[in-house]
């Protein structure tokens, strides 16, 4: 088996370094033709912008045979990036939105600006970008998109409320976004990935960064963007050559009188039994959800 793109159109944004990059070398050596889209700017956001970084992807493809070109363009600006996709090639079936800052700290250190950039380049960005590519996607009755999510907003993590809020913010996208595109044939799903790159270059110790290749994500989100992978709505952690699928879990639950007659000391007289996951749950839907509040519990 060799999975291969020829014939499909792949955007994939922050494209011009770190896991972007990989994403886009790789679908361009398996035939896809690529839009480089890369503002290359710094790590924060607000310091600078430069062709170089998204022109030098797109020599790398063309010089392995690939086809590419290069956008400049802010993801904050996605119409404009999926008009080059449409201008160079005609179409899109894949998103990969990728491109993304950091501005961590603390909570209580944070400005408004750390908040309102992060939303604007992950969660809006990637809006952008995935709001503009719908339409043709919707019209072929296909198309791939993936988000770029992270643990920190999984799990948490001390210093990165902006970003882990972003984070998490693109994975309820895509759970909604993956249900709109079911019936037209377009998947969704998202990555939690971990890599050396600028941004974490800094913050691992060397031996750990040497095992965190970036190359090591780009196959699953290769997978992911294939035609023939039926997954959509899914959730993944990737990297150094690992790969996991997450789901929400839920405990059995305990019902207390319907008329909501019942008192604070009640639900923490049956605290343990709220919290106790020995006999787990997997919902994966609102109807799920719904289902478990009108007749679950014990
Ligand atoms: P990176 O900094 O090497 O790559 C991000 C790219 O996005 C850069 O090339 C940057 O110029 C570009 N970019 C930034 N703002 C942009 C904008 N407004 N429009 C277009 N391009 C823009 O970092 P890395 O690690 O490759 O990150 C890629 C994605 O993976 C990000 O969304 C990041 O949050 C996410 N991620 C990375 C992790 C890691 O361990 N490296 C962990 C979890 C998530």
């Amino acid at each position: 088996m060799s999975l291969r793109f020829d014939g499909r159109i792949a955007i994939i944004t922050g494209a011009g370094g770190g896991l972007g990059r990989q994403h886009a070398l790789l679908l361009g050596r398996l035939g896809a033709k690529v839009v480089v889209n890369d503002l290359g700017g710094g790590m924060r956001g607000d310091d600078g912008k430069g062709h170089r970084a998204a022109d030098a992807v797109v020599d790398e493809i063309r010089a392995a045979g690939g086809e590419a070109v290069a956008n400049y363009d802010s993801v904050e600006n996605g119409e404009a990036i999926v008009k080059t996709a449409l201008d160079a090639f005609g179409s899109v079936d894949i998103v990969i939105n990728n491109a993304g800052i950091l501005r961590d700290v603390s909570f209580a250190k944070m400005s408004t600006a750390d908040w309102d950039l992060v939303h604007k380049v992950h969660l809006t960005g990637a809006m952008r970008v995935t709001h503009a590519a719908w339409p043709v996607m919707r019209e072929k009755a296909y198309g791939r998109i993936i988000m770029t999510s992270s643990a920190a907003g999984i799990y948490g993590n001390f210093g990165q409320t902006n970003y882990g809020a972003a984070k998490l913010g693109l994975l309820g996208f895509a759970n909604c976004l993956a249900e709109e595109g079911k019936a037209k044939g377009i998947h969704v799903n998202t990555i939690a990935p971990i890599a050396a790159s600028r941004m974490t270059e800094t913050i691992m110790p060397a031996e750990v960064l040497a095992r965190l290749k970036p190359e090591a994500v780009s196959p699953l989100v290769a997978w992911l963007c294939h035609e023939r992978c039926a997954e959509t709505k899914g959730v993944f952690e990737v990297g150094a050559g690992y790969i996991s699928k997450l789901r929400w879990e839920r405990t059995l639950g305990a019902r207390f009188g319907e008329d909501a007659g019942f008192s604070p000391d009640e639900v923490a007289a049956r605290w343990g039994e709220i919290t106790d996951f020995s006999q787990g749950e997997y919902p994966g839907s609102m109807h799920d959800s719904f289902n478990a509040i009108l007749q679950g519990g014990r």
